[in-house]
């Protein structure tokens, strides 16, 4: 099969190749699924690069963990009837070294979710890590009607998600943007009012949107960089849901937040209790199948694109998802 893929951690067009892989067979449990597209998020560049880890790799890897296409094979256990069925996939190389940047990908079953027919396959690459981020995120939250929450960076790829399912609980929704065009983004995902960070100040911003109270929840994108805004934008036992940090570290206030009772909720959505696993892949079907959420695919590229992709994704240089299409 055609693949991208990557023998050593470096920059994109230094080690990202094009060739040919033998096909993978699906083991007992697994399917096979033909790709037709492959979803680029952060993480692939920096794991690539060697930014979060320096782990030796076992061998080539092909990357990304988000992806969608057809069964076109099933292993001992599968059904058969799974064969031809369109699905998106989630964790296709979290801990496993042969992702969805290639014609074929074998992996478990359940890692398969069933796709509706309305939905493309460029959308269904952004599923796997955005939007389950996303709604993961707002649940740890624990927000529901009359609530507010503050959702950073309203323009990011799981953030446009995160917005729409804080407006699906009946939430008030304050983003943080940099620029009139993502604010424009934010807006058009349901944000209520959006914050300038780098022009306006933002605890009277939230002040103001929530009668001097502070929002219920901050959902944060880099906490490294947002952690010392807390005390006044976040209301006492509020929640501060971390799906994201640009620095390994961050300066907390933890003596404001020790008093205010807040909590911290960092989590990784590769890492998902399977009780979590089960409520995201539930409510993200039914919201899928109800089309009450729309997606934001900002770059459809081919394959042979990838390093461009990754330095794309990597530079923040597009606002939304970056997508490959294999075929
Ligand atoms: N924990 C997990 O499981 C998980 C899952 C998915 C993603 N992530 C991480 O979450 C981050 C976002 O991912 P993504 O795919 O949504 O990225 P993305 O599409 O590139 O969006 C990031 C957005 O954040 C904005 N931003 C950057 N710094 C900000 C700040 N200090 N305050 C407010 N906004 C800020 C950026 O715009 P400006 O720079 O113009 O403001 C951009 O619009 C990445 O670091 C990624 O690795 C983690």
């Amino acid at each position: 099969m055609r693949a991208a893929y990557y023998t050593r951690r470096g920059p994109a067009r230094e080690v990202l190749t094009i060739g040919e892989l033998p096909n993978p067979e699906p083991g007992p449990g697994e399917v096979r699924v033909r790709l037709a597209t492959s979803g680029v998020n952060p993480s692939d560049w920096k794991s690539r690069s060697g930014l979060t880890t320096s782990a030796p790799l076992p061998g080539p890897v092909i990357p990304h963990s988000d992806g969608a296409g057809v069964i076109d094979a099933v292993g001992p256990g599968v059904p058969a009837a799974r064969i031809g069925e369109r699905v998106w996939i989630w964790n296709g190389q979290w801990q496993r070294p042969f992702g969805t940047a290639a014609q074929y990908i074998a992996l478990p079953s359940a890692q398969a979710m069933p796709l509706p027919a309305h939905i493309g396959f460029a959308e269904a690459a952004c599923l796997g890590i955005p939007a389950l981020t996303a709604l993961q995120a707002v649940r740890l939250a624990r927000i529901d009607e009359q609530a507010s929450v503050l959702i950073h960076g309203g323009a990011g790829a799981v953030a446009q998600y995160a917005i729409q399912f804080a407006r699906l609980r009946g939430v008030r929704v304050i983003s943080t943007v940099s620029s009139d065009e993502k604010a424009e983004r934010a807006r058009a995902a349901g944000a209520h009012a959006t914050v300038n960070y780098r022009t306006e100040s933002l605890a009277d911003r939230v002040a103001d949107f929530t009668s001097g109270r502070g929002v219920d929840a901050v959902i944060d994108l880099n906490f490294s960089a947002n952690a010392a805004s807390l005390p006044g934008i976040v209301r006492s036992h509020g929640r501060v849901v971390v799906y994201g940090t640009n620095d390994a570290e961050a300066l907390i206030p933890a003596l404001w937040l020790m008093r205010s009772s807040v909590s911290i909720l960092p989590f990784l959505v590769y890492e998902l209790a399977a009780e979590d696993r089960r409520a995201v892949l539930s409510e993200l079907g039914s919201a899928l199948e109800v089309q009450s959420i729309s997606h934001n695919v900002a770059r459809v590229m081919p394959l042979e694109a990838i390093a461009e992709a990754h330095d794309l994704v990597q530079q923040g240089g597009v606002t939304g998802n970056v997508v490959l299409a294999i075929d």
